[in-house]
């Protein structure tokens, strides 16, 4: 009988790990800086806020962590093997730079997604133009 008792707690202890282990970590809190990955950047770095509509957009985290797993960390979209192309020949490349964030066809760029979104709903307060977004030039 102990030993059976020993053998079910073994099990649940196992368990809660396990569920901790896929917990996934929410979104970061404080906006996250966005810095233009190379020199020669026209404007000042953007800060991104995870706030809630921002999560509620259909797909939430993986809509925009495209190539995430789920479980690891989640990653910057300029990294190495994502969008780290800031070259202006490949400036119109779904992988480039400049397209993750104004493709005017890729549902989870900034300004396509917002274009949909002010499309849908004209009273929304999604930012569209340049300077909506890049309120600060560089320097
Ligand atoms: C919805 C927000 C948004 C809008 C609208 C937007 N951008 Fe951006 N842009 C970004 C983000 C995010 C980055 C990546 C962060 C960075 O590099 O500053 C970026 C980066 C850039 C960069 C490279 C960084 C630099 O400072 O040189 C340029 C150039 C740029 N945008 C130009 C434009 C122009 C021109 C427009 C209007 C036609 C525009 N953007 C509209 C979000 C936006
Ligand atoms: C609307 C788009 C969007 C959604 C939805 C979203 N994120 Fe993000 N997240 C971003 C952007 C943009 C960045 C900044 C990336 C960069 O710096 O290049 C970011 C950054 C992060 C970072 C910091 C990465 C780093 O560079 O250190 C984490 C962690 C993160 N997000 C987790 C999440 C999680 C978890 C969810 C879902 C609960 C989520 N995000 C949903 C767009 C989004
Ligand atoms: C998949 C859709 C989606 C993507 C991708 C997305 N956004 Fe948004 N964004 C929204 C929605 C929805 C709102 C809320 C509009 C409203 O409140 O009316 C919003 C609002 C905003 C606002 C205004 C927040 C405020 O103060 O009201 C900013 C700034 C913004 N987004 C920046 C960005 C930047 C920068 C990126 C890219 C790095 C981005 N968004 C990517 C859907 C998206």
């Amino acid at each position: 009988m102990k030993r059976l008792t020993i053998i079910i707690l073994a099990c649940i202890s196992m368990l809660c790990i396990a569920t901790v282990a896929l917990a996934v970590a929410p979104a970061p809190k404080d906006p996250v800086e966005m810095k233009f990955p190379a020199d020669g950047n026209k404007y000042a770095p953007i800060m991104f806020v995870h706030h809630d509509r921002h999560l509620a957009v259909e797909g939430s985290c993986a809509t925009c962590h495209h190539k995430w797993d789920g479980a690891s960390a989640v990653t910057g979209c300029s990294v190495e093997g994502c969008h780290s192309d800031v070259s202006k020949e490949n400036k119109k490349n779904p992988e480039s730079y400049d397209s993750a964030f104004h493709s005017r066809t890729a549902p989870n760029s900034c300004v396509n997604c917002h274009t949909v979104t002010l499309k849908a709903d004209p009273a929304s307060k999604a930012p569209k133009k340049c300077n909506d977004c890049h309120t600060k030039k560089n320097g």
